[in-house]
């Protein structure tokens, strides 16, 4: 196949109503307890991230004061990069009024999570829950945006609840709401992680049906030529890796350099223990944050390799 190319125009600004932009169509996939706090510094003192987007903020009992949601973004403002906060919840008027202080914060986009498919999560009535509500999620976006005035508003969904079948109300659904931005994973929330047969025939048929919406995909974008696939099978706007950000920290960059036609580098061993060395230094080896390391490492190395057992005698040492 020669050299990895990716459409140059990954490459582009998002730009919002408001003016606020995201320089490039690359975000990191978020992932609750993994792409916060060390994970964050490292990634950026690295220059592997081009912009964030927050695991989901939990809007249950009340508007979270503004202390909390500053506490909340600092990680990631701290960079200086743009930040697409997310958050997740199921009153429409609290969630409003968040996504109106995110911004007030300095969140370029904020994301309504109508994704997740755990199992407290659903049972809440949230997340991956909210595709059976279509009325709910006009109303919950609808109230979103006009709190926000031009500020940007996004979601992020899966490709039906139950079935695919559900593309074509899911679509209208958004087209009614009109967000600035989708970021849609191709399974169904019952489909967890499992395999799907023509994952990016789903994807293809939800972008369609959401025209002048930039349209980002997720779901198994774990090297440059998976979002090569991606990008010529469902034609999307921009990709967001979740979990191939810890196989390959670099991912992001590598797909930028696709983009432009450039060859990659890619991260040897060395230097991905190097980053792992470094998330743990950023997060102290305090006791709690251990099993942060090793769950990143594992996904990274794989348990049954020399690093990983290296990383686990290391940490044992320094308790
Ligand atoms: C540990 C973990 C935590 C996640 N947390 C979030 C989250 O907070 N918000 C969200 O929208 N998606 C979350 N996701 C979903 C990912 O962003 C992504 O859509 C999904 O994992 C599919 O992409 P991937 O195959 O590249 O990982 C999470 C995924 C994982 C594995």
């Amino acid at each position: 196949m020669g050299m990895n190319t990716l459409p140059s125009e990954w490459l582009q600004p998002l730009v919002f109503r408001d003016g606020r932009s995201l320089p490039n169509r690359i975000l990191p996939g978020p992932m609750d307890g993994v792409t916060e706090g060390s994970f964050v510094s490292v990634l950026d003192a690295a220059g592997l991230a081009f912009s964030w987007f927050t695991p989901f903020i939990r809007i249950s009992n009340g508007i979270p004061r503004r202390a909390r949601l500053r506490e909340k973004l600092a990680p990631y403002l701290a960079t200086g990069k743009p930040v697409i906060a997310q958050i997740m919840g199921i009153y429409p008027d609290y969630l409003a009024e968040t996504a109106r202080r995110l911004h007030e914060i300095g969140a370029v986009c904020v994301d309504l999570n109508c994704a997740c498919p755990s199992a407290t999560v659903l049972g809440s009535h949230s997340g991956g829950y909210c595709l059976t509500e279509p009325d709910w999620m006009v109303e919950a976006l609808t109230k979103m945006k006009a709190a926000c005035g031009t500020h940007a508003i996004s979601v992020k969904i899966r490709c039906g609840f139950y079935g695919a079948d559900e593309i074509p109300d899911i679509a209208a659904v958004l087209r009614e709401a009109a967000p600035d931005m989708v970021t849609c994973h191709f399974r169904t929330v019952r489909e967890l992680y499992k395999p799907v047969e023509a994952p990016y025939s789903r994807l293809a048929q939800m972008h369609a049906l959401l025209p002048g919406i930039p349209f980002i995909g997720s779901g198994d974008l774990f090297s440059v030529e998976d979002a090569q696939r991606m990008a010529e099978e469902a034609h999307v706007d921009g990709v967001a890796p979740a979990r191939g950000l810890l196989k390959n920290p670099a991912l992001l960059q590598e797909i930028a350099a696709a983009c432009a036609g450039n060859p990659c580098a890619t991260l040897s061993t060395e230097q991905r223990l190097a980053l792992l060395n470094r998330i743990g230094e950023a997060s102290g080896h305090r006791r709690k944050d251990q099993g942060f390391l090793l769950k990143i490492a594992r996904v990274m190395f794989g348990e049954e390799t020399p690093e990983f057992q290296q990383l686990l005698e290391d940490i044992s040492g320094k308790t």
